[in-house]
């Protein structure tokens, strides 16, 4: 993982970051409602230090403001030897801040992360629109997604 831009910081998710702006970073990437403190921080307790195989990541700027957010979800499996794959979700660079290699360095510590934890892959989700996003992070076409909304 190289250098992000001078000050910002990458960390996992804490419990304060609902006041350090991460619910509007992910208001970039799709709807995400009006979530009270107490659900989120309920939600946060369900998933800290990496419980249930959720890690969670923020990037914060200089002054401390969260301008970036990405998610690994490690999935346990009986196939390929009890194996462990990644699932790459949420990522999201507050508009102003894209560009700057942001979402890059989300994706290589995810990566990190994945790799780390004993993962044979990691796989995600995304629109023709982020493909080259995603070509450029090391990830290549593989198979078609299917949706059931309920
Ligand atoms: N298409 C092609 N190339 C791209 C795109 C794109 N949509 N976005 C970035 N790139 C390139 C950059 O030009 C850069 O290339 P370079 O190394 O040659 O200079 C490289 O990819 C890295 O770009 P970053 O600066 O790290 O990208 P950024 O910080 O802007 O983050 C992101 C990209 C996360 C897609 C951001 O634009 C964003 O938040 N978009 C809205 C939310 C979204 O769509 N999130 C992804 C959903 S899919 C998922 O979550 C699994």
């Amino acid at each position: 993982v190289q250098a992000l831009p001078e000050g910002y910081t990458i960390r996992p998710l804490q419990r304060g970051d609902y006041d350090l702006g991460f619910l509007d970073v992910l208001r970039v990437l799709t709807h995400v409602g009006d979530i009270p403190k107490q659900e989120f921080e309920q939600r946060w307790e369900e998933m800290k230090g990496g419980a249930g195989g959720y890690h969670v990541l923020v990037i914060l700027d200089g002054q401390h403001k969260i301008v970036g957010t990405g998610a690994l979800i490690v999935e346990r499996k009986f196939i390929h030897h009890l194996g462990l794959v990644g699932h790459i979700e949420d990522i999201a660079v507050a508009k102003d801040q894209q560009g700057k290699k942001l979402g890059l360095r989300i994706i290589q510590a995810l990566d990190f992360v994945a790799e780390n934890t004993g993962c044979y892959k990691t796989i995600l989700d995304c629109s023709e629109a982020n493909e080259g996003f995603y070509v450029k992070c090391g990830f290549k076409r593989a198979g078609l997604e299917m949706a059931h909304y309920y």
